[in-house]
């Protein structure tokens, strides 16, 4: 029997290919050509299943021209990029990445926090500029970390981990705002209090944003939302860009309406609005939060087993939309 046809949208490990080579026909993007929408489906066409990275949009339009395709398999927790709504109409499995990367994503939270708090890069900037000459008592005196008000708004595994480390490690109090409240063991175990939105605002020290991205959550942090947040707090985005309005942002930030941000992902990325390049009380790093090459190496595993698993077996092993499968493309 002819192995099932598949498509790598990305470059990926080469021990990844050579494992789904086991499998499948793999037409794989190792030069890691950044390919346009038209360019996208037409690779896409004939293949059962698609290996993506979380910036390929899935959509009706390109199910419709792609009748082959079964299962779109995404390197990353979130999948912001597939339109899940169409793929389950259209009987396509969406597969992501959840709890591999939990807890690295939570060290890297917790660390842009810290560095956005202590002032890191706005120093080493200094620093490597020679400005520095002398001591001074207020140089770079940066946000209290330990013992603050650490708020987090999206509180799923990834928030829990940051907020653990809060509690644990730096001794801090963790209010949190989500969708719906923790069960009453897991807000113990985060040492953790339920608040509304504007209570977070109002009372974070340093307020970590790990939701979602959807249109509801779109501009979740922007002007009105900022002018609430202490001038002495800082603010972290670790979740997907979109959720800050950027550009409002900026002007806060130059304006030390809120005294520092640590951005790890932004609004069209891999652009970055040019204000946010030119004020210095931010800390940004290019959407490495799960980047350990522990944890890259997990996320691309886990995304071949639900390959694999499913076009093999019609077993994934973290569907997103396990209704699909009675769907019409079985
Ligand atoms: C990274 O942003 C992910 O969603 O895994």
């Amino acid at each position: 029997m002819s192995k099932p046809s598949i498509l790598v949208a990305r470059a990926i490990f080469p021990e990844t290919i050579a494992r789904l080579a086991q499998h499948f026909e793999v037409t794989a993007n190792q030069p890691d050509e950044l390919w346009d929408r038209a360019t996208l489906i037409d690779k896409l066409r004939g293949k059962a299943g698609v290996f993506t990275t979380g910036g390929e949009r899935i959509d009706a339009e390109l199910l419709a021209a792609c009748p082959d395709l079964r299962i779109c398999a995404n390197m990353a927790v979130g999948y912001n990029n597939f339109d899940l709504a169409a793929m389950t109409a259209a009987g396509v499995l969406g597969t992501n990445t959840p709890d591999v990367l939990t807890e690295t994503t939570a060290d890297f939270g917790f660390a842009l926090l810290l560095a956005t708090a202590r002032r890191l890069t706005e120093s080493e900037h200094f620093l490597r500029a020679g400005q520095w000459n002398k001591w001074a008592f207020d140089m770079f005196a940066g946000a209290e970390v330990n013992g603050s008000t650490l708020g987090i708004l999206g509180m799923g595994r990834i928030g829990q981990g940051i907020a653990r480390r809060g509690a644990h490690g730096f001794g801090m109090n963790v209010i949190y705002h989500n969708r719906s409240r923790l069960d009453a063991a897991t807000e113990a175990d985060c040492k953790a209090r339920y608040v509304d939105k504007a209570t977070l605002l109002r009372e974070a020290d340093h307020l970590v944003l790990v939701l979602p991205y959807s249109p509801a959550s779109h501009h979740a942090i922007g002007t009105a939302e900022l002018a609430q947040m202490k001038p002495t707090a800082t603010l972290v985005n670790v979740a997907r860009g979109g959720i800050v309005d950027d550009a409002a942002l900026a002007q806060a930030l130059r304006e030390r309406r809120i005294a520092a941000a640590g951005l790890d992902v932004f609004e069209g990325e891999p652009r970055v609005h040019p204000d946010l390049l030119t004020v210095p009380n931010v800390v940004l790093t290019p959407h490495i939060a799960s980047a350990t090459v522990r944890t890259r190496r997990a996320m691309a595993d886990l995304a071949a087993d639900n390959l694999i698993n499913f076009l093999t077996q019609g077993q994934p092993k973290t569907p997103l939309n396990p209704e699909a499968l009675g769907g019409a493309r079985r």
